[in-house]
């Protein structure tokens, strides 16, 4: 049988500290390489936020992909194909996680990972480079920060987990998932991305620029923007931060 996966990653790299693992993936710009740190002395979450990490408790890490064909049409998919890799690597230890749109990993209503993706766009709209950060809450109990609802695979299963053994697994998802993106096989990573959405299909109140609504999300076009049917049938597509969860 043909094996038609690209094993990407080649190497993992275990780093004491370092202000944030974007940057220094950045900076080595190795493709096949992850980087991982246990501790983070200036983690970035999502515009501008910070990215709180108790050091040796959680997976903190990135790497860069050159995926060479994707436009910027398709950059979600990008979101969508790193969503599915830590879906399937958290599924493995059994837990319940959905994708709150566009990227955040939720158990119930809490947040147990988050995504952050810098593209370098070239002038001809290719993403010529992405580097993808994930945070992962594995083993910490307790958080400090003002982000309203954090999670860790401790907290939920009742016991620690072992961190390296994540990052081996969520390795082999990475591959799986990133050559069905590079074979450019988008109704796949459609379907599941879809399947796995958070508050997918039932009525959940929301907030947008207008003010609270209660309505459905149906659909996320292939550019991303979210689809939400309010009660009285109208629908509304917004762009990341143009609608907030209620939670
Ligand atoms: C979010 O706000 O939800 C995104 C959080 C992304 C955190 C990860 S941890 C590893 C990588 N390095 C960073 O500085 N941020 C990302």
């Amino acid at each position: 049988m043909i094996n038609f996966n690209i094993f990407i990653v080649t190497e993992i790299k275990y780093i004491e500290s370092t202000p944030s693992t974007n940057i220094l993936a950045k900076e080595q710009d190795e493709e096949g390489v992850i980087y991982v740190a246990h501790s983070q002395t200036q983690g970035r979450g999502q515009r501008g936020t910070t990215w709180e990490s108790e050091p040796y408790k959680n997976l903190t890490f990135s790497f860069v992909i050159k995926p060479g064909n994707l436009t910027l049409y398709d950059q979600f998919y990008i979101s969508k194909y790193v969503s599915m890799a830590v879906i399937d690597t958290l599924r493995h230890y059994k837990l319940d996680v959905t994708i709150k749109w566009p990227n955040d990993i939720y158990v119930g209503n809490n947040k147990i990972c988050g995504i952050l993706i810098e593209n370098d766009v070239s002038g001809s709209a290719r993403i010529m480079r992405s580097v993808v950060g994930i945070g992962i809450n594995v083993n910490q109990i307790n958080f400090t920060s003002n982000i309203p609802n954090p999670i860790s695979m401790a907290n939920v299963l009742g016991k620690e987990i072992d961190i390296k053994e994540i990052m081996v697994k969520f390795s082999e998802f990475h591959d799986k998932w990133y050559s069905l993106l590079k074979r450019r096989e988008f109704e796949i990573i459609d379907v599941e991305y879809f399947n796995s959405l958070f508050r997918l299909n039932t009525i959940h109140k929301f907030k947008d620029k207008e003010g609270l609504l209660e309505g459905k999300i149906t659909n996320v076009l292939p550019t991303g923007e979210l689809i939400i049917e309010k009660k009285n049938g109208k629908r509304s597509l917004y762009l990341f931060k143009e609608v907030e969860y209620i939670l």
